[in-house]
């Protein structure tokens, strides 16, 4: 088989970023869409275990691409109406602020969730897959690194 070649530890800080998340206490809004982050970050765990694993299995990056998908773009903008900060939120108050700049990132993780799940329907081997979890997961970060302060 060949060789994964995107870094196992990009592979790995995605699967760590996910790894521990608390949002006890959340109601409303802010619990929806901690709950869709979560399924998001849940598939993206189940995808990078599967990467390192090197047990290929397109039927599972489809349906977390799906998944995410589903969850991102305008469905996931409006899950942050304006001035929705109840505690626990990590949400940073830069999304009303930025809004243009928040809807774009939110537009790139649905595109780079739907390519990735396309390359598995076209029968794509494991190393543009991996090449295409690791861009998905850099649109998490990015938006991340903008729009989400760490408790
Ligand atoms: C468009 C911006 C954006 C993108 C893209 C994004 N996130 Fe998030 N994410 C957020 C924000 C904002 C929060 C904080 C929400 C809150 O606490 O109200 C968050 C929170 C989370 C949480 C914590 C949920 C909880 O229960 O507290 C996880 C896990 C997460 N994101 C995973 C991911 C993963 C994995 C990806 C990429 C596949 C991703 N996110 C892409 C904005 C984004």
């Amino acid at each position: 088989m060949k060789k994964l070649r995107v870094g196992s530890v990009l592979l790995a800080g995605i699967v760590a970023a996910g790894a521990a998340w608390a949002h006890g206490g959340a109601t409303g809004i802010v619990k929806e869409r901690m709950d869709a982050m979560s399924d998001i970050g849940g598939q993206m765990k189940a995808v990078g275990r599967m990467l390192r694993a090197g047990s290929y299995d397109p039927a599972l990056v489809s349906s977390a691409g799906a998944t995410i998908a589903g969850h991102a773009g305008k469905t996931l903008v409006d899950l942050f109406p304006e001035g929705s900060l109840e505690a626990p939120t990590e949400a940073s108050p830069a999304i009303w602020t930025d809004r243009a700049k928040f809807r774009a990132y939110s537009d790139e993780l649905q595109e780079a969730a739907r390519a990735m799940k396309q390359l598995a329907d076209r029968g794509a081997d494991m190393q543009e897959v991996a090449g295409a979890f690791a861009s998905l997961g850099g649109t998490c970060k990015t938006c991340h690194e903008a729009f989400r302060i760490k408790k």
